[in-house]
């Protein structure tokens, strides 16, 4: 059985401009910008949510499958997930596209230039959960990808009676109220952070318990005061993990998520699968990038006995 994480994968390349944006940004008469900025520092990261999410689950023991699609580069990447556990069996490489690339220049004074090439997550739309074997799934979890993509995995999670939890996140910027409501009906689970709920809240007309309505359980974080599991009968607040040193906060989201699905998979108890998460997102808090934490899973264990005290749920975790 395993853990089928959809989402965007990624190439983030990261360069610092030792000068000021703004100095060299002003529109002159023809209103026509022609800027080139000698940048410093060009830092390149593996990311992408698919890959995030699935790299924590790897550390947690737990095998998961990334399903998504990338480029011609990809053939490096996908060996280093292999290498940390994480089967790309389900990624579709297409030889004639990048794989999505993320570029921002960051000045001296915090302001960014960024953009963004889809590539090859353009074409995800084009992968599908019909043909997959169904007794190998135990859960789906469709996050941040081609918008396309995300809406029909979703109907075929729904159609196939496929466990799923839907994690919109960042994309919940640009969708509109119907298409929140389709994706996740029938979800397992919704995931948001407490800014992502109010998106949700405004754009479906959906109050909180309206939206249980068409979802098991609504998971809310809510950074470093915690997370809410709550179900229409039931509510779980879940403390942070306080973190040794607070390195970088990007991926945080994801790591918690991967917490989450490893204790909702294998039938823990609400309040462990929210341990969990904030255990697994604090590793990500004291380092900078997304996927450079790492833990064995006795060291994962000791410090989860640390912050909550022992459950019978560790000893299986370890098991794994
Ligand atoms: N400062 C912090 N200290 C301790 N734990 C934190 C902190 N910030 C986040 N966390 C943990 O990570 C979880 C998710 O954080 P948050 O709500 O900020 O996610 P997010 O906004 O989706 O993040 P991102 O999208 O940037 O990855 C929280 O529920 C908490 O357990
Ligand atoms: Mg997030």
């Amino acid at each position: 059985m395993s853990i089928i994480v959809t989402g965007s994968i990624a190439y983030d390349y990261l360069m610092c401009y030792p000068g000021h944006f703004l100095e060299h940004i002003l529109l002159n008469e023809t209103g026509k910008i022609s800027v080139s900025f000698l940048v410093e520092e060009k830092q390149m990261h593996r990311g992408g949510v698919g890959p995030n999410i699935a790299y924590s689950l790897a550390l947690l023991g737990r095998h998961p499958k990334l399903m998504g699609t990338a480029g011609h580069d990809f053939i490096e990447y996908a060996a280093w997930l292999n290498a940390q556990g994480v089967d790309t069996s389900l990624v579709r490489i297409y030889p004639d596209e990048f794989t999505a690339t993320f570029t921002v220049m960051t000045d001296l004074d915090q302001n960014q230039i960024a953009g963004f090439h889809a590539g090859a997550m353009s074409r995800a739309r084009e992968l599908s959960f019909r043909g997959l074997d169904r007794a190998d799934i135990d859960l789906v979890i469709i996050s941040p990808n081609d918008p396309a993509g995300m809406a029909k995995y979703a109907l075929e999670c729904q159609e196939l009676a496929l466990p799923f939890i839907y994690d919109p996140s960042q994309q919940l910027a640009r969708m509109e109220g119907p298409e929140i409501i389709a994706g996740m009906r029938g979800a397992t689970a919704l995931t948001v952070n407490d800014y992502e709920l109010e998106l949700v809240k405004r754009k479906t007309g959906l109050s909180e318990s309206e939206i249980l309505d068409y979802v098991r359980m609504l998971v809310v974080t809510r950074g470093a005061e915690g997370a809410t599991l709550q179900s229409k009968t039931e509510r779980v607040d879940v403390p942070a993990v306080p973190p040794l040193v607070l390195r970088d906060p990007t991926g945080v989201g994801d790591a918690f998520r991967s917490g989450l699905v490893t204790g909702l998979v294998s039938g823990y108890s609400w309040e462990v699968c929210g341990r969990l998460g904030a255990l697994a997102a604090t590793y990500v808090l004291e380092q900078a990038g997304t996927m450079n934490h790492h833990y064995t899973l006795p060291e994962f264990a000791a410090r989860y006995q640390e912050n909550f005290g022992n459950c019978p749920e560790l000893a299986d975790l370890m098991r794994r």
